[in-house]
C-alpha cells in the first residue's frame, strides 16, 4: 500500500461538456473550472501534498475558436490576480511551465511576478502547465542540453542529463496522474515524466471533481503495486529494490492516509 503521492498531476478536462450538459456556453464551464482549481489546490495543501501540476492549456488548444482562447487567457490572468496574495499566505509556490512567449505581455509579466512573489514558499509546489506540450518539453530540453554542452554530441546525453533540462527539472516525477472528463489519453501532457506514473481516469467533469473525488483517487492510488519493472515478489520482499518508490512507501502503510 502506498501513502500519499508526493506529486499529483491533473489533466483538468470536461469544462466544455459540463457547461453543454447544462445548456450553457463553454466559457461558463471554464469559469467553473477555474473556481475548482482554487478548491483542489486548497485540498492538496491541506492534505500535505508537496507537488501539484495542473494542465490548464495545451499547445494544441490554440486550435479552438478565438473567443474561447481569449476567454481562457482572461481567466488565467484573473486567476493570477486574485489568488497570488492567498498563495503567499498559504505557503504555496507557483511555477508556470510551457512556452509563455506566445502570451500577451501583460499575462507574461503577471506570471513572472507571481513566480517571484511565491518563490520562497515551501509548502505546496503548484505548477500550472500553460501552452505546454510534452513533445515541446523534450525537444526544448534536447536543444538546451546541446547549448549547455557545445563540445558534446547526443551520444553523450543520458536520461538524467536530458531530464535536467526539462521544464520540470526541479520537480520529482508525478506518482499519480488524474484525468477528469472521461477520456483515457495523455493529450501531449507530461510524456517523459509519466513513465511510471499511475494513471487514474474519472468520468467526472473537472468542475465536479471535488475534494471527495480527490480522496477517492488517492484511495485508488494507495492500492497500486508499483514494480518499476521488477516482479511482485522482489518488491514485496524488499521494497528498497524500488528506490524511486521509497519516498512514497511508508513502513506503516501510510498512517497519514485518512480516507472517509
Ligand atoms: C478542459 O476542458 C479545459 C481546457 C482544455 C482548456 P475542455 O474545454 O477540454 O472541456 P471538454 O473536453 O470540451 O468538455
Ligand atoms: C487536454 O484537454 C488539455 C487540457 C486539459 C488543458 P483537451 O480537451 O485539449 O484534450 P483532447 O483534445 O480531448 O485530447
Ligand atoms: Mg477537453
Amino acid at each position: 500500500m502506498n501513502s500519499y503521492p508526493q506529486h499529483i498531476a491533473v489533466i483538468m478536462d470536461g469544462n466544455g461538456r459540463w457547461a453543454k450538459n447544462r445548456l450553457m456556453p463553454r466559457t461558463v464551464g471554464h469559469v467553473k473550472g477555474a473556481a475548482n482549481v482554487r478548491h483542489i489546490v486548497k485540498a492538496c495543501n491541506e492534505l500535505g501534498i508537496s507537488y501539484l501540476t495542473l494542465f490548464a492549456f495545451s499547445s494544441e488548444n490554440w486550435r479552438r475558436p478565438a473567443d474561447e482562447v481569449s476567454a481562457l487567457m482572461g481567466l488565467f490572468l484573473q486567476y493570477l490576480e486574485s489568488e497570488v496574495a492567498e498563495m503567499k499566505a498559504a505557503g504555496i509556490r507557483l511555477r508556470v511551465i510551457g512556452d509563455r512567449s506566445a502570451f500577451a505581455p501583460l499575462l507574461q509579466s503577471r506570471i513572472d511576478q507571481a513566480e517571484q512573489d511565491t518563490a520562497h514558499n515551501t509548502r505546496l509546489n503548484l505548477t500550472i502547465a500553460a501552452n505546454y506540450g510534452g513533445q515541446w518539453d523534450v525537444l526544448n530540453a534536447m536543444r538546451a542540453w546541446q547549448l549547455a554542452n557545445p563540445n558534446k554530441t547526443l551520444q553523450d546525453m543520458d536520461a538524467d542529463a536530458l531530464a535536467a533540462h526539462l521544464s520540470t527539472a526541479d520537480l520529482p516525477d508525478p506518482e499519480l496522474l488524474i484525468r477528469t472528463g472521461g477520456e483515457s489519453r495523455i493529450s501531449n501532457f507530461l510524456l517523459w515524466q509519466t513513465v511510471y506514473t499511475e494513471l487514474y481516469f474519472t468520468d467526472l467533469h473537472w468542475p465536479d471533481f471535488d475534494a471527495a473525488a480527490l480522496k477517492k483517487a488517492l484511495q485508488w492510488y494507495s492500492q497500486r503495486v508499483r514494480r518499476f519493472g521488477r516482479t511482485d515478489e522482489q518488491v514485496s520482499d524488499n521494497p528498497a529494490l524500488a528506490p524511486e518508490q521509497s519516498a512514497s512507501v511508508l513502513p506503516d502503510l501510510g498512517a497519514g492516509l485518512k480516507i472517509s
